[in-house]
């Protein structure tokens, strides 16, 4: 598929996503929601990507949020399915199958904040701010914010940035545990390619079983011990175990195929 609005670039295992809207700081309008769920789709499919890192471009945004040009004259049920087509988006990255880290380089507000918290693991640059200012809108968030910053930071500092709209900085985002690093805006990409190179060296099965059990945590209706159990024991019954084990006794490298 030909993008408009992001950029790919595979390096090894590790497939990069550029949101690449610079002028208006990487909003994401319809169009961009839906080149960033294709892109999935594609590296969820592609057997040579390993991990996902996803970032913007410029130095200075991730995501400045939903493109609120498009918000104009929405009826009530048009909102609902505004919401509905992000939270299904992102919702499909959270929940897909392979690893995926937001390089946060900038701006990460309403959308961006919520897609980066949609992502498995975030590091950020030094420059980057973490913010949802939709009640400044006369809005909420709509992909997921209210619920992924509370099982992020907790409820308590969740209410106070989501009802003050503050914006916080890397380093506070940091102590938040809203972040796993800071960078240097230089360094963010290295350091997002650093972690992926090493959960690629693991086997492919069980991240993509890790990322099930996770998930299920924090899943209605879901029981996340009883996932663990079952998920465990299909690994048993893969070519990724086998080797990994079979690697271990001949004090040699496992060499997983994600079988
Ligand atoms: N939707 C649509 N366009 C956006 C946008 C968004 N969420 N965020 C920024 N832009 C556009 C601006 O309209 C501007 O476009 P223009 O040059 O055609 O006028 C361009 O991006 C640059 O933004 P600007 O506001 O001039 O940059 P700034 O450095 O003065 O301020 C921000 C940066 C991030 C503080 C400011 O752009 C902002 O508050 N954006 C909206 C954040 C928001 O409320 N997000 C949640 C949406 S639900």
């Amino acid at each position: 598929m030909e993008y408009k609005n992001i950029l790919t670039q595979r390096e090894a295992e590790i497939l990069t996503i550029t949101i690449n809207r610079e002028e208006k700081l990487n909003a994401l309008n319809k169009e961009t929601l839906a080149e960033i769920k294709a892109a999935f789709e594609a590296a969820f499919e592609d057997k040579e990507v390993k991990g996902i890192i996803l970032t913007g471009s410029g130095g200075k945004a991730f995501v400045a949020g939903a493109d609120i040009s498009e918000f104009k004259n929405i009826s009530v049920e048009e909102g609902k399915a505004f919401a509905k087509n992000g939270q299904d988006i992102f919702n499909m990255i959270e929940k897909g199958p392979k690893p995926v880290i937001a390089a946060v380089n900038g701006f990460a507000l309403g959308g961006g904040c919520e897609l980066a918290m949609a992502c498995h693991i975030r590091v950020a640059s030094d420059n980057a701010k973490f913010g949802q200012p939709e009640v400044n809108l006369g809005l909420i968030p709509g992909y997921g914010g209210t619920q992924r910053l509370v099982q992020l930071i907790g409820k308590g500092k969740a209410m106070e940035l989501l009802m003050t709209a503050e914006m916080i900085d890397a380093e506070q985002a940091l102590d938040l545990g809203l972040v796993n690093y800071v960078t240097t805006p230089e360094g963010l990409l290295e350091k997002a390619k650093e972690l992926l190179y090493i959960i690629s060296t693991k086997s492919p099965v069980a991240i993509k079983e890790i990322i099930r059990c996770v998930d299920a945590y924090y899943t209605d209706g879901e029981n996340g011990f009883e996932v663990e159990i079952n998920q465990f024991g299909n690994c048993f019954d893969t070519e990724d175990f086998r080797e990994g084990t079979t690697a271990f006794l001949e004090k040699r490298k496992a060499n997983f195929t994600g079988r």
